[in-house]
């Protein structure tokens, strides 16, 4: 699977990109991540990206073309292509959602600076708006790092744990339960901090039933 993230701030994947899963996940060619500074495809010599927003008001709006061209010169003509645009007023990114983006062969995503993003890119050169949450952040990159991760993990052979994801995948929802590791007690302020009894009794049946009622669903 492939992922594009067009960005004026390319450099901010660097670290992102070299540790940990995601790292490894494109070592081993599970992924492929193209991080493209949206400068490349500016008009002039300055490399201007943004402009004056019509009708007034504050802030710089980001310029349609160079996001046509980039957008047009990135786009892979085989396999399922999606192309994002981050913005706060996009539908909401969630669990289906990621399962629904680990089905396409490349995922294009924009993301947005300054006050917005001229509007033909999201009717004319988007697939779709996402949000990540109702707040405003200064731009998209971080919405493309939790985007690349959450649908990376869905990737068959990224966190090798193929047959729970396939489980996770075919449903809509599923159950996030508290974790619990070594050691069994510890005094936390004062107080003695225990595993569950539960989950030391070697019951499975028990300890799935426990995980029901103490999970969260995500949906
Ligand atoms: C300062 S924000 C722009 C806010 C602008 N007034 C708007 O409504 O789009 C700059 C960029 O950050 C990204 N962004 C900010 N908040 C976001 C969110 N909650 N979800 C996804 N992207 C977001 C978008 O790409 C946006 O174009």
């Amino acid at each position: 699977m492939r992922f594009d993230i067009i960005t004026i701030f390319p450099s901010l994947f660097d670290s992102y990109l070299s540790q940990g899963l995601i790292e490894k996940a494109c070592r081993d060619k599970k992924i492929e991540v193209n991080v493209h500074d949206l400068r490349c495809w500016a008009n002039d010599k300055h490399k201007t990206v943004d402009d004056k927003p019509f009708g007034g008001g504050i802030g710089m709006v980001m310029k349609v073309d160079p996001i046509y061209k980039a957008v047009k010169e990135i786009k892979k003509n085989k396999g399922k292509q999606k192309v994002i645009l981050f913005s706060p007023r996009g539908r909401r990114f969630n669990q289906k959602k990621a399962s629904n983006f680990a089905d396409y062969d490349q995922i294009i995503m924009i993301c947005g600076r300054y006050e917005g993003v001229d509007e033909r890119v999201a009717k004319y050169i988007a697939d779709e708006e996402v949000s990540i949450g109702s707040y405003v952040l200064m731009g998209g990159d971080l919405p493309a790092m939790i985007v690349l991760e959450t649908v990376s993990r869905l990737v068959p052979g990224v966190i090798g744990k193929e047959n729970f994801l396939e489980e996770r995948r075919k449903e809509s929802a599923f159950i996030e339960y508290p974790h619990y590791t070594r050691p069994e007690k510890i005094t936390i302020n004062g107080k003695e901090r225990v595993v569950p009894d539960v989950l030391r009794s070697g019951d499975h049946k028990k300890i799935e039933k426990w995980r029901e009622k103490k999970g969260k669903t995500i949906k």
